[in-house]
C-alpha cells in the first residue's frame, strides 16, 4: 500500500536516489537519454525545500518510493520535482502526489499551481494536461517562468521542447 505524507527533514537523503532512478525513464527516448546521467537535486536543497513545507513523500511499507517537492512562488505553488522510482512508475503514485500538492495549494488559498516540463514526453505535459494543467504560450509565460525556461535552456534542454504549465485554482 502507498501512503502520501508531508516530507520530514530525515527524508532528504533518500531523495537523490529516487530522482536518479526516476530519470532512467528518459533512456527510452534517445534524444533525452542524457538526462538520466544528469545531476540530481542536492540533499541540502531538499532539506531547504522540506523545511519550507511543500514537499510530499510516497511511502511503500514506510520506505519512500516517490516525492513531489514544491515551493510557493508569487501567487502559485510551483512544482520543482516530481519523481517516482522507476520500478514503481505507471501505478498511480505520481498522480496521487500531484493531487495531494494541488489540494494543499487550494487549502493555502493560492491562485494556481505551476511547473515547467517537456511538451512531448508522455509522462510530462500530456499527463499534466489530463490533470487540468494547460500549457502557457507567448505572453502568458510570465517573467518568473520565462526565467526558469531560460535557465533550463542553459542546462541543455531545448527551449522548443519545454513548456510552462499552470493549473488555475480560482
Ligand atoms: C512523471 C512521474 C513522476 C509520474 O509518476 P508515476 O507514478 O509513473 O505516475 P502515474 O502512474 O500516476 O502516471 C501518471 C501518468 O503518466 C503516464 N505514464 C507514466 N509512465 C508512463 C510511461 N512510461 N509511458 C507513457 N505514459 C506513462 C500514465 O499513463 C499516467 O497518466 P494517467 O494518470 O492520465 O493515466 C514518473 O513517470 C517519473 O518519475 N518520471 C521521470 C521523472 C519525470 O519526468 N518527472 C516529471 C518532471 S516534470
Amino acid at each position: 500500500m502507498i501512503t502520501i505524507r508531508p516530507a520530514r527533514a530525515a527524508d532528504a537523503k533518500a531523495l537523490p536516489a529516487i530522482e536518479q532512478s526516476a530519470g532512467e525513464a528518459f533512456r527510452a527516448i534517445a534524444e533525452l537519454a542524457w538526462l538520466a546521467d544528469g545531476d540530481n537535486v542536492s540533499v541540502e536543497r531538499h532539506r531547504a525545500l522540506i523545511a519550507a513545507g511543500a514537499c510530499w513523500i510516497a511511502d511503500e511499507k514506510d520506505r519512500p518510493v516517490g516525492f513531489l517537492s514544491a515551493g510557493i512562488e508569487a501567487d502559485a505553488l510551483h512544482i520543482w520535482e516530481l519523481d517516482v522510482r522507476l520500478d514503481r512508475q505507471g501505478q498511480g503514485i505520481g498522480r496521487a502526489l500531484l493531487e495531494r500538492a494541488v489540494a494543499d495549494a487550494g487549502r493555502r488559498g493560492l491562485a494556481g499551481v505551476t511547473l515547467t516540463t517537456f511538451r512531448a514526453v508522455p509522462w510530462n505535459a500530456p499527463f499534466y494536461q489530463r490533470c487540468g494543467f494547460r500549457i502557457l504560450e507567448g505572453a502568458e509565460v510570465d517573467r518568473r517562468l520565462a526565467d526558469l525556461l531560460s535557465d533550463e535552456a542553459d542546462h541543455g534542454m531545448a527551449l522548443d521542447q519545454r513548456c510552462a504549465m499552470r493549473l488555475d485554482l480560482r
